[in-house]
This record gives structure tokens, sequence and C-alpha cells, in this order.
């Protein structure tokens, strides 16, 4: 078939990293692509594909659209940060960043660890988990959700399927973060070098584990994978399970501490919404779906063209590194009516695409909806009159994808 190509339009005043965007960016977004379908980002020197069948389309082609890109420092690091990271950081591409058939192989060595029934085996501990952070600040009246709850609850699950002591996770957290700055965000030539020197202490510490694991095997996701070595000569080598520990001990949290952030403000700021909730856990489910379209964890994902080709009618060449818009895409009114309400029971929430699609699709997605709905059902059992603290303001980490409020004031009677 052939298509009909129009020169791409150049948007110059978009900077999805500007204050104003990382506030508020859907009606950026909802102005891009009521413009046109691409638009070429000079602030990046990324193309920003912003319609729901485009952004689709694309993830179901990887031949075309690489996903090699995915994690590679957004912004050109300095000299000195490119020298530590490459001597440093010694992993392989494994998940998200590696294209079929070496991509199949990795990832039917993990698929069935996180299948729905693996998931919901996990509940009983998913809860306790968060019951217990629950407790710690029940009496207060009021907490912050995020520093509270949503940051510690999904570290601590997914570092605890992987094998990593509790005792690790701030220290492995606030490396996360720095992988976030520097593949994700635009960090200052001073924090490159800070940041580039803790990746490579958290990859470091990813092969000691492997090591580690490899002499005294354990239950947990690690042993599993050094396990499969012993019938199966396919197996993922040390170095790929140390990378799949590198890859899963970032993408397990950082989106689901932001998935729960996301809801819980949504939720609060609808109090009917809320009282609904309560009322009526069947409707969770569809909160969460609600969230992940409305107000993402992931707002944007990247792919890079292997060739010239063209994307609803836009021409774009071979090498265009492109910035999915998952944030536009699941606002744009051709895919869901009336797209800037929230609303807990839209019928077709659920084809949101905050979780990729096709090859790639995200691989911890039950759990990272077990783990919202989780921390939703436990809050509006013990908390019904929650609200938000009043006159807050939400900040949001500085970066292109991962977004989520940075703290959660919240308040309650204390005899809930
Ligand atoms: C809860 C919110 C989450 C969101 C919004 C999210 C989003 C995404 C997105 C957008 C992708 C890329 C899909 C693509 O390229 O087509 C992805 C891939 C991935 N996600 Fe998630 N994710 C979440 C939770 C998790 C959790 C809890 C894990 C932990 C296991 C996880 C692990 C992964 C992995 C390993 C991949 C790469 C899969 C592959 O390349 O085969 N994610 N996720």
């Amino acid at each position: 078939m052939t298509e009909t190509t129009a020169q791409c339009p150049v948007a110059h005043g978009f900077d999805p990293l500007s204050p104003d965007y990382l506030e508020s960016p859907y009606p950026h977004l909802n102005a891009l692509r009521e413009a046109g379908p691409v638009h070429y980002v000079p602030s990046l020197d990324y193309w920003i594909v912003t319609r729901y069948a485009d952004v689709a389309a694309v993830f179901a082609d990887p031949t075309t659209f690489s996903a090699t890109i995915a994690q590679t420092p957004l912004a050109p690091l300095t000299d000195e940060a490119g020298e530590i990271l490459k001597s440093g950081v010694r992993n392989t591409p494994v998940l998200s960043n590696l294209d079929p058939p070496a991509h199949t192989r990795v990832r039917l060595h993990l698929a069935t660890k996180f299948l729905p029934r693996k998931i919901a085996a996990m509940v009983p501990q998913i809860e306790s988990l968060a019951t217990e952070l629950i407790d710690r600040f029940a009496d207060r009246g009021s907490a912050d959700l995020v520093a509270d709850l949503a940051f510690p609850m999904p570290a601590l699950t997914m570092f605890r399927l992987i094998g990593f002591p509790d005792a690790d996770a701030e220290m492995l957290k606030s490396w996360c973060n720095d992988k976030l700055e520097v593949n994700w965000g635009k960090p200052t030539a001073d924090y490159q070098r800070r940041a580039a020197t803790n990746m490579s202490k958290l990859w470091d510490y990813c092969e000691n584990f492997v090591t580690l694991r490899r002499d005294n095997l354990a239950d947990d996701l690690t042993s599993d994978l050094i396990r499969q070595r012993e019938n199966d000569p396919e197996a993922l080598n040390d170095q790929e399970v140390a990378s799949v520990l590198f890859a899963l001990g970032f993408a397990g949290h950082e989106t689901t501490t932001n998935l729960i952030g996301n809801a819980l403000r949504q939720l609060l700021s609808n109090p009917s919404a809320w009282a609904e909730i309560c009322a009526d856990p069947a409707l969770i489910d569809g909160a969460v779906e609600e969230t992940l379209r409305f107000d993402s964890s992931v707002i944007a994902w990247r792919r890079i063209t292997t060739r010239e080709t063209s994307i609803g009618g836009v021409q774009v060449p071979a090498g265009a590194k492109l910035m999915l818009s998952l944030g536009s895409a699941n606002h744009d009114p051709a895919m869901f009516p009336d797209p800037e309400s929230f609303d807990i029971r839209r019928p077709n929430a659920r084809l949101q695409l905050s979780f990729g699609k096709g090859t790639h699709f995200c691989l911890g997605q039950h759990l990272g909806r077990v783990e919202a709905r989780t921390v939703i059902r436990l809050l509006s059992e013990r908390f019904p009159d929650l609200q938000l603290k009043a006159d807050q303001s939400y900040t949001f980490p500085r970066n292109i994808s991962f977004r989520g409020p940075e703290h959660l004031h919240v308040e309650w009677k204390a005899a809930s």
C-alpha cells in the first residue's frame, strides 16, 4: 500500500523537561496531537509520536522500530561521565533495549516468573508488607503516602523477589534514582559524574550478588535463573543474570511507586471516586486501569527507526529517535471518548498503552497492578475518610518517562 507522506512539523516550543510540562503535561500533549501525529522536537533531537493508533503500530513493528535506544542516556553525557559508565557498567542489553531474536531467548527465561498465577501467589506477602508499613503511620492522623508507603513497598517487594537484602533497599533506591536521571533526564555535569559512579556501584552490586548466589543458592529469582543452567544449555550466563537484576532492580519499583502515587492522588482529588471505592472494592481494578490511562506512571517510551519510514503519513528518516508519547496516546479522543475526565468505570480503560505492547509488553504488569490494587484496598478499608491535605503543591521528577508525585500529604481522623 502506498501512503501519502508529509513533511514533519517542528515543535520548537515543546520541552518535556520544562517545569510547566512536568507539572501538567496533558495540555501540551493535547495541543501537539491536535496539530499532527508526529513532530520533531529540537530541544531533545527526538521525534514525538502523539496518536494512539500510531504509537500502537510502532510497538507492533520491532523490525522497523528498534528498542535498542530504550535505556540510552537521553542527553549527551560529558566525556568524564561517559568514561565512568563505559568502564563501570559492563551490563549486556537483556530486555527492554534488546531486539528479537536475542530478546526472545532472554524473555522466555523470565516470563514464567511473572505469570498472573505466580503474582497472585504473592498477594499475601504484598498485603502483609503493605499492612506493616500502614501500621507505622496509622495512629498519626496524617502521612506522606509516597514516602511512607508507595516508595518503600514496591522496592522491598521487588528486592525480596530478586533476593537482595532489605538492609540494602535505601542504598539501591538511591542508585536507581541516579540511573533514572542519567538515562531519562538531563543532569548537570557535576551530577553526571556522581550518578555515573553510583550506576557503576549498582552494576558491581548486581554482579557480586550473582557470584554470591552461584555459590549459595537460595529461594529467590536470582537462584532460579542460575538453576536453569542445570538442564538448559540456552539458559542465561552470569553476566546476563546480573544484567537482568540491573534491569529489574530498577523497572520493578520506580514505575509502581508512581502508579500508586498517581492512583491515590486521582482518587482523592475526586472524593466521590474514593467514596465509591470504599463502598464497592470491586471498582478498584477499574480505578487502577483508569489511572494508568489518565495519569500514567510511564508517560513516554523510546524507539529508533532502522530505516526510512512513515508514521501517520509523516516521513521519518532512518536513525530517527522516537519519543512515543504514551500520555498523549492515552488521551487520544479517537480511542477514549471524553479523555480528560477520570472515570473509574470507563469500559475500555484497559486498552491504555502504559505498559507498551507487543514484543516488550511490560513483564511486570501483573505485579504492578496487584501492588497498586492491594494498597488501595487496604487504605480504603482502614481510612474511608482519607483526604488530601489542602493547599499542597505537587512536584514531579525531572525526566521524560517516569511520572508521579514526589510527595502526597494526606490526613484522616486518627481513630480510624
Ligand atoms: C506498574 C507500573 C509499570 C508500568 C507503567 C510499566 C511500563 C512499562 C513499559 C512502558 C515498558 C516498555 C514496553 C515496550 O517497550 O513495549 C515496560 C517494560 C518492562 N517492564 Fe514494566 N512497567 C510497570 C511495572 C513493572 C514492574 C513491577 C516490573 C517488574 C518486574 C516491570 C518490568 C518490566 C520489564 C522487565 C520490561 C521489559 C520487558 C521486555 O523488554 O521484554 N515493569 N514496562
